[in-house]
């Protein structure tokens, strides 16, 4: 398999199981690497010293992350570390680590001097699929996640899929959530697909094939609205949600659990406000089911809907969903009526089934 994504983005996208040939020739073309910036975990260890050897970089530097230590001061520690290592504003830093690790080195790299290039190796599902590609880095605030940092793109971006044998599950369940998210905008052959895969054990799905899905799915729509001031929407289904769930249980449901529960809900306020088809919100169930996601959550309505009233992509004060009229046709900016959205957050407490029919 040609292992280069053809993007829109403008930043080469390398996907496969052995990538070293390909980041030795990516450092031979835009080398020398001046810095390797890599998640602390030990886990970690061994993919890193292949990709190190393979581009022929300094001894890493280590940071210790994690989603708490996803703020400033991890930042100021990684720019300290720059500056020790002796990287110039020419330099070219390569980093190797999850959502956090692009989120937060991407951050870094754009303000250190101004700005040193940077390219990732993502080792995370969900830095494969969603948050390595896109040019959207930063780090949270105690107010609020993701509130600080900058739209920026790196200047290469692999997707290590060998990385991910060692992956533990739960992180592997939050990129699953991200790929039927993407599965459902796309819709025809990539939803078919998972459909077909979801029965089998993950080990055996064909990996680099389904993240090049996602992938595409993701460079397609960020291509289109850059700096998210319209169609990139599209990407937050099931999000206005999820985001309101994460922040109701006070941070214990994790990210793709809550993107699980929020594409149960963006589909069932699509059905109720008469745009989508029962026999697809039923498909849209069935794959989340399969891939052992989850599709109801133990909250109060009430705690949820008070939720939604702080999210950052409201607009004008009124609520805005991105709804599925089909899958493969996704709408967003639509705004709902509260009852609607009530009567929606009502149902995600119990299991669905015929508390779904009677909308
Ligand atoms: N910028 C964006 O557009 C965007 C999009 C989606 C998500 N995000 C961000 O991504 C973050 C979540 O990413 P994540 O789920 O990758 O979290 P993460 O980076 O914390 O990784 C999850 C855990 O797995 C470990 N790990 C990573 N790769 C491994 C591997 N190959 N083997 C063993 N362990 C490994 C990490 O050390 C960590 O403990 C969130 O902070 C989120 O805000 C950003
Ligand atoms: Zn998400």
């Amino acid at each position: 398999m040609e292992p280069s994504l053809n993007n829109d983005l403008g930043y080469p996208i390398l996907i496969g199981d052995d990538l070293e040939d390909e980041l030795r020739a990516f450092a031979r073309r835009r080398g020398p690497v001046s810095a390797m910036l890599v998640d602390a975990n030990p886990n970690l260890r061994p993919r890193i010293a292949r990709v190190r050897a393979a581009i022929a970089a300094p001894s890493p530097l280590r940071v210790a992350l994690s989603e708490r230590r996803k703020r400033l001061a991890t930042v100021e520690q990684t720019l300290d570390a720059l500056l020790a290592a002796g990287v110039e504003r020419s330099g070219l830093v390569v980093g190797a680590g999850g959502g956090v690790a692009s989120d937060l080195f991407g951050f870094a790299c754009g303000i250190y001097m101004r700005g040193v290039e940077y390219a990732h190796v993502a080792t995370s599902l969900v830095a494969m699929v969603d948050a390595a590609i896109g040019g959207k880095t930063g780090v949270d605030l105690r107010g609020g996640k993701n509130l600080a940092g900058t739209f920026r793109d790196p200047v290469a971006v692999f997707c290590d899929v060998s990385a991910l044998r060692t992956l533990p599950a739960r992180a592997m369940r939050e990129g699953l959530a991200e790929i039927v998210k993407a599965a459902i905008i796309e819709g025809g052959d990539f939803f078919e697909e998972l459909e077909e895969l979801a029965p089998h054990p993950l080990a055996r799905w064909p990996w680099a094939h389904v993240i090049e899905m996602a992938v595409k799915v993701k460079t397609m729509t960020v291509a289109d609205d850059r700096l998210e001031a319209g169609s990139r929407e599209l990407l937050n289904l099931g999000h206005t949600f999820a985001h309101a769930i994460e922040r109701a249980s006070g941070f214990r449901v994790s990210h793709g659990a809550a993107v699980a529960v929020g594409l149960r809900a963006a589909g069932l306020l699509a059905l109720r406000t008469g745009r989508f088809s029962e026999r697809e919100y039923l498909r849209v169930l069935a794959l989340l089911t399969l891939v052992g996601l989850p599709l109801q959550i133990p909250l109060e309505p009430r705690a949820i809907f008070t939720a939604m009233g702080s999210d950052k992509k409201k607009r004008n004060g009124r609520l805005r969903f991105v709804l599925p009229r089909s899958l493969g046709d996704v709408e967003y900016g639509i705004e709902c009526d509260p009852r609607s959205v009530r009567a929606v957050l009502a149902k995600l407490s119990q299991p669905p089934g015929t508390v779904d029919a009677r909308r």
